[in-house]
């Protein structure tokens, strides 16, 4: 697992864009799995830049979504399908249909997940998955307690995820959905490269399990301990716990630049 500590969101922001522009360019049909949320914005638009700069195309890119809140109507701003297409997919190229997420309204929820998994493998895996963490450790909607082999499926959110996600609800936990469909930690876990970007103070500790607690679905994205290839882009608040922070400083700025990400 690779920290790297920014000085600033924006910065992280601009490594996994680079991350990104690396595969495109490298293989124009890659597939991308996609969070939504706060975290990732800094690289939707460092990549929407980069697109409307004439310098990056995803006209042949694939992606899948993370995540789906269960039962929001197909209209609500809120859902993950509406929000990933405003904050990225809308701001560049992608063809029509490229970009896929599970559907929070289907009435088998079992065989929709199911042929969720159907589909990623068909497309021959994820190459790189954006993801977030959430102040309880979560990745994906994997919530404390998930198992760690866990593949496509219902999941019901915790108080404290609803709390944190209650911003995009008017501030109403009420309103925020009790269920979700999410990639499982075992779906995440097959990706071939995985870059977690998070900032602020917030997410300081869930940050400090990840890289340095015991591997345990108390914590479930402690498991990328365990996937050969895991990015980690920070700002200097989401790395204020981390106990071996002077090391990776060290290690990120002798590294040879042929490693890349
Ligand atoms: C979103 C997702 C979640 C978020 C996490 C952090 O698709 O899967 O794991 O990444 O809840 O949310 P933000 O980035 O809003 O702090």
């Amino acid at each position: 697992m690779e920290i790297v500590i920014c000085p600033d969101a924006v910065q992280a922001g601009r490594l996994g864009a680079d991350a990104i522009t690396t595969l495109i360019r490298r293989k124009p049909d890659g597939v991308l799995g996609l969070a939504t949320g706060s975290s990732p914005l800094g690289i939707y638009d460092e990549l929407a830049r980069r697109h409307e700069a004439g310098e990056l195309s995803f006209a042949n890119a694939r992606g899948f979504t993370l995540d789906e809140y269960v039962g929001l109507a197909t209209e609500h701003p809120e859902t993950y399908h509406n929000v990933i297409r405003k904050d990225f997919v809308n701001r560049v190229d992608f063809a029509d249909g490229a970009v896929r997420g599970p559907d929070g309204l289907s009435d088998d929820i079992p065989a929709f997940c199911r042929s969720y998994e159907e589909a990623i493998a068909a497309a021959g895996g994820i190459d790189l998955q954006i993801l977030g963490i959430g102040t309880d450790g979560h990745i994906g909607f994997n919530e404390p307690g998930s198992s760690l082999a866990s593949r496509t499926r219902i999941k019901t959110l915790t108080k404290q995820t609803r709390i944190d996600n209650a911003r995009f609800f008017g501030g109403d936990i009420d309103q925020v959905p009790t269920h979700c469909i999410t990639q499982g930690l075992g779906t995440i876990m097959a990706a071939r490269h995985v870059v977690l970007v998070a900032s602020g103070h917030g997410k300081a500790e869930a940050v400090h399990q990840l890289a340095e607690g015991s591997v345990s679905a108390m914590w479930p994205g402690t498991i990328l301990q365990h996937h050969p290839h895991v990015t980690v882009l920070l700002d200097e608040a989401a790395a204020s716990r981390l106990q071996l922070s002077d090391y990776y400083r060290e290690t990120y700025h002798a590294k040879p630049a042929w490693q890349g990400l």
